[in-house]
């Protein structure tokens, strides 16, 4: 059911410069754990939710993970809605703190949109916290429904049809 995707690319922005490699693996993959860690301390720690504590949906989803030098220094997950995969939200996005801005994120989202229009994924949704909303408007995400909290911070939903 895992395919493995390699797409070494370029992140280069204030001046520095790294070979980035977005691969797609499964929870049995070793990078998985390196991808729990980043989780943990990029997006858990920070609001107070206990380590590990949003995994509930992490086996039957996909996980895309930017590595630097077999370093898992960003991921994101897809988690199928329906049983055909057709409709899926995207969640636990984070890129490593020294590695934000330099065009990772960008990179993981444009794997994970590719991913889907290959995989016959017709709608894709988000719950974004507010103030990175205007990061996934970037691709084409647009805002619907009203503001609600959630693990005690302001989010909006998001989605886009492919
Ligand atoms: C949000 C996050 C994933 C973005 O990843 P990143 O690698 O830093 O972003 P990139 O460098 O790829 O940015 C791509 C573009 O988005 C913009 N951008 C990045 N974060 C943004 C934000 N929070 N708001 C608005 N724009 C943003 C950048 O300026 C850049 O624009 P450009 O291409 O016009 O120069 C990352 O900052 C992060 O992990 N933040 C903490 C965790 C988090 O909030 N996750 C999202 C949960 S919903």
């Amino acid at each position: 059911m895992f395919q493995r995707k390699r797409t070494w690319k370029f992140c280069q922005k204030n001046s520095s410069r790294c070979m980035i490699n977005i691969k797609r693996i499964s929870t049995k993959n070793p990078l998985y754990q390196q991808e729990r860690a980043l989780r943990n301390r990029i997006l858990l720690r920070p609001i107070g939710v206990p380590d590990f504590g949003w995994e509930m949906y992490d086996s039957g989803s996909w996980h895309f993970v930017a590595v630097n030098e077999n370093n898992v220094i960003g991921c994101v997950v897809l988690v199928p809605l329906n049983d055909q995969k057709s409709k899926v939200q995207l969640i636990q996005m984070a890129v490593d703190t020294d590695f934000q801005g330099k065009g990772i994120g960008k990179l993981l989202v444009e794997d994970l949109i590719g991913f889907c229009k290959d995989n016959s994924v017709k709608e894709i949704e988000i719950h974004s916290r507010s103030d990175v909303v205007e990061f996934y408007k970037l691709f084409g995400f647009t805002v619907f429904g009203n503001a609600f909290e959630e693990v005690g911070i302001l989010h909006r939903y998001m989605r886009m049809y492919l």
